[in-house]
């Protein structure tokens, strides 16, 4: 190769170097890299509000203990409406999707003969006591997690008094009505 071939083919390899770095500088200029304040394409994301709603929201369900002794019969009849697609209440009936619903205030929690429940219900523990009727039936599945009692709950104070009521009624010797003090204690809580 002589010397000014070597001169041609060197400059042709300069020149395309500048070629490139201009191109880059222009490049630059024309897309800068600059930081977005935000992203060119937001990305949207519903706010769910869960401090606000879970404020809102009572911790339980209300008393309903005062309530009792003053049910609404004609109101607890349309009530139990709501349970008897799954229970009987009669004395001797047959249980259904769920047990039968007689004499079930103050009886044990799983305790109805020849009915298949929930091992969660099963190893709950304790008595179907109005408190714990109470709970319950304000939303099954929060107060024994794992139950098979397919069933939203009574959200209404006055709903579950009715009920609770009704379901005491369902006895030979219904349950006694609760006391002031326990009516002050349960308000207390
Ligand atoms: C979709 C069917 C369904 C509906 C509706 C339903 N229940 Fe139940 N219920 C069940 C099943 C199933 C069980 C057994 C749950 C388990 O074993 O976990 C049960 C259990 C219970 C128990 C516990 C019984 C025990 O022996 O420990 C009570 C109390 C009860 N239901 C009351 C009610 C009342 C009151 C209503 C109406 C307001 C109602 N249920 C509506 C299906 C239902």
């Amino acid at each position: 190769m002589d010397s000014l071939k070597f001169n041609k083919v060197f400059a042709g390899i300069l020149m395309a170097g500048l070629m490139a770095l201009t191109g880059i500088k222009v490049a630059e200029i024309l897309v800068p890299h600059k930081k977005l304040a935000s992203n060119a394409y937001p990305i949207e994301v519903t706010e769910v509000a869960s401090s606000s709603s879970a404020a809102e929201a009572p911790a339980g369900p209300e008393p309903v203990l005062a309530l009792l002794a003053n049910a609404d019969a004609a109101a607890s009849e349309k009530l139990a409406k709501k349970c008897t697609a799954c229970h009987v209440f009669e004395a001797g009936g047959k249980n259904k999707v769920g047990p039968v619903l007689w004499n079930i205030v103050n009886a044990d929690k799983g305790a109805v003969d020849g009915f298949g429940y929930s091992t969660a219900l099963a190893e709950f523990g304790g008595g179907w006591d109005y408190a714990a009727l109470n709970q319950f039936l304000y939303k099954p599945k929060a107060y024994i997690s794992g139950t098979k009692m397919n069933f939203a709950g009574l959200k209404k104070q006055k709903d579950r008094a009715n009920m609770i009521a009704y379901l005491r009624s369902l006895a030979d010797a219904p349950a006694a009505l609760p006391t002031d003090v326990e009516i002050a204690a349960e308000m207390a809580n």
